[in-house]
């Protein structure tokens, strides 16, 4: 039998090339090794303010953008997390599990809370809802960006914690799937920033739905630096190393590669073809995308998928509660 991996986006707005890079490319190369679960974790996404008609529409825009980048669903499961209570009904039971001084020390957490007017409990509560997504499935492993890591821990100390006070291996204890390259895209407009999705400034992202002229904009006006030569050093030249991350792996071509052929050929060049190189592969993406959104298709496979996950996710919980005392009768 194959292996379980679990992973997610929050559909917070239309993801990034960051995402993208980080993990949603991951889903689709690693389907066919494993038993592969892909969730849009539309519960992550209230922990800061949301309009509710523009979360439920970026969550099947998320959705459509799951099978336009090539998820396939007769070989993933791919579900709204809402659609499956078994999540937010193992998150309250992890939630009793894990310490207050735990969830406090997330630098997620406190980069988040800085950036909100009203803090949430939700925010802080979030890990304990990625645990539940994961454990769940009884994932293996876990394909992410490494801003994940720290949440990716805890949820490994959770699991030891859980098997030793009610029971070896009820929980498996899951590992992360980073990628060779590009575990972290940093942002257009400073390369010490992570790329976000929720950033207000929009010249620091690329959206995997952003037009041909914006991407070309977007690339033209990346910070770079004063020293004119393509070279990959993260410390003296953060933002063009960025760059070739961004375009090795668009291109499929190694870092080595592209440094010899743009070394001295200038940023304006080398970022004319990056932007090029990106709409290359975005563009079929955003056709099967808008073929999919407003198709029954689309309803249907989220319904499947639904089912597959409530059997297995509500399994699990049966389990926990029966183990923790929760099921009485
Ligand atoms: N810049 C990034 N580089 C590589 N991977 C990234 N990921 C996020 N940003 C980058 C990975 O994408 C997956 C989904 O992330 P998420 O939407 O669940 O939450 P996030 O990490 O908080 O992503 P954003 O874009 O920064 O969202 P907002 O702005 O809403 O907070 C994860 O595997 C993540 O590691």
């Amino acid at each position: 039998m194959k292996e379980a991996i679990f992973s997610g986006v929050q559909p917070t707005g239309i993801p990034t090339i960051g995402n993208y890079i980080g993990a949603m490319k991951s889903f689709v190369n690693l389907q066919d090794t494993f038993q592969a679960t892909y969730c849009v974790v539309n519960q992550h996404a209230i922990t800061v303010p949301q309009d509710p008609q523009t979360l439920r529409q970026q969550t099947k825009q998320l959705a459509a953008l799951y099978l336009a980048i090539g998820i396939d669903p007769k070989k993933s499961t791919i579900f709204v997390q809402s659609d499956v209570p078994a999540h937010a009904q193992a998150a309250w039971l992890i939630t009793c599990q894990i310490g207050l001084g735990e969830l406090e020390r997330m630098t997620q957490f406190k980069d988040k809370a800085t950036k909100q007017e009203a803090v949430t409990a939700g925010l802080l509560c979030y890990p304990a809802l990625m645990v539940a997504d994961i454990i769940l499935y009884k994932a293996k492993f876990v394909p992410v960006g490494d801003d994940q890591k720290q949440h990716l821990e805890l949820t490994r100390n959770f699991v030891d914690r859980f098997n030793n006070r009610f029971g070896e291996n009820i929980l498996i204890k899951p590992e992360a799937i980073y990628p060779k390259s590009g575990a972290r895209i940093m942002s257009l407009q400073d390369p010490t920033c992570k790329m976000s999705k929720s950033d207000k400034n929009e010249k620091a992202f690329i959206l995997l739905l952003d037009q041909p002229q914006q991407i070309i904009k977007k690339v033209k006006s990346a910070v770079t630096d004063s020293i004119g030569l393509v070279n990959y050093d993260k410390e003296k030249q953060p933002a063009i190393s960025n760059l070739l991350e961004i375009y090795s792996i668009f291109s499929d071509r190694s870092i080595e590669e592209l440094v010899n052929e743009y070394h001295d050929a200038g940023y304006g060049r080398f970022k004319s073809d990056l932007a090029d190189q990106i709409v290359s592969i975005l563009e079929p993406i955003q056709e099967r995308y808008q073929a999919l959104l407003n198709s029954t298709e689309l309803d249907d496979i989220l319904l499947k998928g639904a089912n597959e996950a409530n059997e297995i996710a509500s399994a699990t919980l049966s389990q926990m509660e029966e183990i923790m005392g929760i099921a009485y009768r």
